[in-house]
Order: structure tokens, then C-alpha cells, then sequence
């Protein structure tokens, strides 16, 4: 081990495969994950959630528990992610919204103008103490392995909130954004202290990592991403290096032209889609600070993969771990989630492929 020194200033995680590598050193194996390892997939998770509506199901934390330690039991994964929403803090603060099975989050009452804006909550920690406990709970059963908390980034929550649901075009987003900049900055910054106020009850519960999705920020021009959402997503940023000293990790999809501003954005992790191969990330995100530490990244398993049969995957797998040498930490991760419909065996036989080939090295 290079990495002695604590790496979370919470448990005695200093060697955490997950931690080590997200700080850019060397660890026993290539750590991994999967961004909605927790979920439907899973036949106990299913049996779990029946009867209780999603965002129920978040509050309620022996639930949330549970649920969260699903995959780390049955996979083997070097983390877990807390089970939770991206919208969950804005439901909890009193936005009128559900999460339609199927469909994902649809807000009642789209937001307009700089009236709606105004009257937009932001959340209150007291909101979220059922999230809080969850997170207790769970450091306390997790033994070993890394506890990633997260939250949805402005631009993807500003995207339900002004389309009212999903979007393939987010044609009503950019058309507030374009004509009415006042208020679209001034709904950024609602929603960044949302975020930072959710992640700040998480942090402050004891989660080891964090990760800040802006999923759908791939929509954007790197021009305009860097007008309209990069300052708000650093402020984030600077606010949880202000809380611990705990790895950050940021990912959205589609993401290729805009790598380098999110890594500018402050995470010492940016988590990269299956479109861009790891070793042209790396040289994407090197460029963007000249005489910078190499990035850290994590990824990129197409998920779609996972259905093509072993040998395929097992030719993938190792594709990704030779460009993932590239970087200066690489955390294995698919480049979007889980879908439901995947075999969960597969998963579980990546975790053990992943670990034995870079265990040997
Ligand atoms: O990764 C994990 O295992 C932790 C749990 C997690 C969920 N949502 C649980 C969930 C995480 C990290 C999220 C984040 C999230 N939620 C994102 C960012 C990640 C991404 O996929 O890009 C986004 C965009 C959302 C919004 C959202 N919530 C969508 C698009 C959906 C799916 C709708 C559907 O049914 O197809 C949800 C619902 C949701 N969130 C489910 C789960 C397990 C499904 C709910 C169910 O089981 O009925």
C-alpha cells in the first residue's frame, strides 16, 4: 500500500479500494460499482419495495437499509449508494411531485417564470432526518466497505422541474434558459442549496464518498454548460470540500464534449458514459488543467453489454480495465445503470472478473 493515511475521516476505511483509488493511489484491486446496483434487478429488492411507493420508500430508513445493502451482499461491490432519488430532497422540502414506475419523476405544477421560482422551497435538514438515520444505520452494518451518498445536480433537477417530467429535447429548459437568464440563474441557485443542504445532512451522518449526478447535462453545448450550470455545480462542490475531506465524484451521460468542464466543476472523480473509451477521457480531462495530477475516472461498461453473453462481456470488461490504466485511479462502474431487466448473475461475475484480473497484477 502506498495510501497509509486515513482516507475518511469517518470509519477506518484507509484502505477501501474505492477511497484509495479515488485519491489517485494504489489499490489491491480495481474498485467496483454499479450506478443502480440497488433496484430492480434485484428479486429481494422487489419483494422489498412491494407495497410501499418510491418516495416512501426513501423515508423510510430501516427500508433504505436494506435496500442499499442488497447489492453489497449479493455482488460483492467495493461500495454501496445509498437508496434514494435525485428529486427526493425537492418532494421532502414540499414540491408537488411523484415517481411514476415506468416513467421516472413528474412534477404537478411546472415551473414557468420568476414567480414560480420565488416560490420554489428550499429544503430544511429537518426534512430529510429520515435519510439521516438511514445513513447511521447503515455505517453502522457496512463494516468495510465505502457508503456513496449523492444528489442530483441543478441542471437535472432544473430539467423535471421545468418540463414536468421527463425530456428528450428540454426544449422548455433551454428556452428559459436562453430568454429569462435572471431567472434561470436565479432557480440554479435555489436548487444548488437544496443539493448542498442534502448532501450536508448526508455527510454529516457519515457517508464516505459522494457522488453529483447531472444526468442529462449531455444535452448541453460545452458552451452553454459553461454559462448556464458550471458555476452553480462548483459552488456545490466547494461547499461539501468545506464539509470533509471525502472523495466527490460527478457524472451525466453523453457528457463526451464536456469532460474537461466538468472536471473544472470540482470533483476529484468524473464518471464517464460508454460512447468515450476511458484512455480518450483521460486525454479530454488532462487537458482541460495543464500540470494537473492525472484524473481519476470511473466507468464505462455499456450496460446494454451486460445482455450480449459472457464472452462479450468478459472482452469488454478487460478492454475497459487496459484504457482504464490510462488514468490516475480508475473506479469500474457502468456508463449508465442498471436496467431492470439484467441478469443479476452477470453483475455479480463482472465484481469477480474485475477483481481477479487486477489482483494478480
Ligand atoms: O444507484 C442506486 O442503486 C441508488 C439508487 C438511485 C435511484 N435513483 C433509485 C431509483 C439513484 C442513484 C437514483 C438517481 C436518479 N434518479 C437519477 C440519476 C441517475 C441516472 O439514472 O441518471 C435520475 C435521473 C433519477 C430520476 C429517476 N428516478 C428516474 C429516471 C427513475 C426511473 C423511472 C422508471 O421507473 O423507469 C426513477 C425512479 C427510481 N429511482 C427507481 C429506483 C430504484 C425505480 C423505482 C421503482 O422501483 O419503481
Amino acid at each position: 500500500m502506498t495510501n497509509s493515511a486515513p482516507v475518511s475521516t469517518r470509519r477506518d476505511l484507509a484502505d477501501a479500494p474505492l477511497l484509495v483509488a479515488a485519491r489517485g493511489g494504489q489499490p489491491r484491486h480495481t474498485p467496483v460499482w454499479f450506478m443502480r446496483q440497488a433496484g430492480r434487478s434485484l428479486p429481494e429488492y422487489r419483494r422489498a419495495r412491494e407495497g410501499t411507493p418510491m418516495l416512501q420508500a426513501c423515508l423510510t430508513p430501516d427500508l433504505v437499509s436494506e435496500i442499499t445493502l442488497q447489492p453489497v451482499r449479493r455482488h460483492g461491490v467495493d461500495a454501496a449508494i445509498l437508496f434514494s432519488d435525485i428529486v427526493l430532497p425537492l418532494y421532502a422540502a414540499g414540491v408537488g411531485l411523484d415517481i411514476v414506475a415506468g416513467t421516472g419523476p413528474v412534477v404537478s405544477e411546472p415551473i414557468e417564470g420568476p414567480a414560480d421560482v420565488s416560490a420554489l422551497p428550499s429544503l430544511e435538514a429537518g426534512q430529510v432526518e429520515p435519510v439521516a438515520e438511514a445513513v447511521r444505520l447503515l455505517v453502522s452494518e457496512l463494516g468495510d466497505t465505502p457508503l456513496i451518498g449523492f444528489a442530483g445536480a441543478p441542471f437535472t433537477l432544473a430539467s423535471y422541474l421545468v418540463e414536468g417530467g421527463p425530456s428528450r429535447n428540454h426544449e422548455r429548459t433551454k428556452a428559459l434558459m436562453h430568454s429569462d437568464p435572471q431567472t434561470w440563474h436565479a432557480l440554479l441557485e435555489k436548487l444548488a442549496d437544496t443539493t448542498l443542504e442534502f448532501l450536508r445532512v448526508q455527510v454529516g451522518a457519515g457517508v464516505d464518498a459522494i457522488q453529483l449526478f447531472d444526468s442529462w447535462a449531455g444535452a448541453l453545448s460545452l458552451r452553454d454548460y459553461r454559462e448556464f450550470v458550471l458555476p452553480h455545480s462548483r459552488r456545490i462542490f466547494e461547499g461539501v470540500a468545506e464539509l470533509a475531506d471525502i472523495p466527490k465524484i460527478h457524472f451525466g451521460v453523453g457528457t463526451g464534449e464536456l469532460l474537461g468542464a466538468m472536471r473544472n466543476a470540482g470533483p476529484d472523480v468524473v464518471g464517464v458514459d460508454w460512447r468515450v473509451p476511458l484512455d480518450t477521457a483521460v486525454a479530454r480531462l488532462g487537458a482541460a488543467e495543464p500540470g494537473a495530477a492525472k484524473p481519476v475516472v470511473q466507468g464505462n461498461l455499456d450496460p446494454a453489454v451486460l445482455f450480449a453473453g459472457w464472452d462479450a462481456v468478459e472482452r469488454e470488461v478487460h478492454r475497459i480495465l487496459a484504457e482504464g490504466r490510462e488514468a490516475g485511479g480508475h473506479i469500474f462502474n457502468l456508463g449508465h445503470g442498471v436496467l431492470p431487466t439484467t441478469d443479476p448473475e452477470v453483475l455479480t461475475r463482472v465484481v469477480e472478473l474485475v477483481h481477479t484480473t487486477t489482483s494478480q497484477r
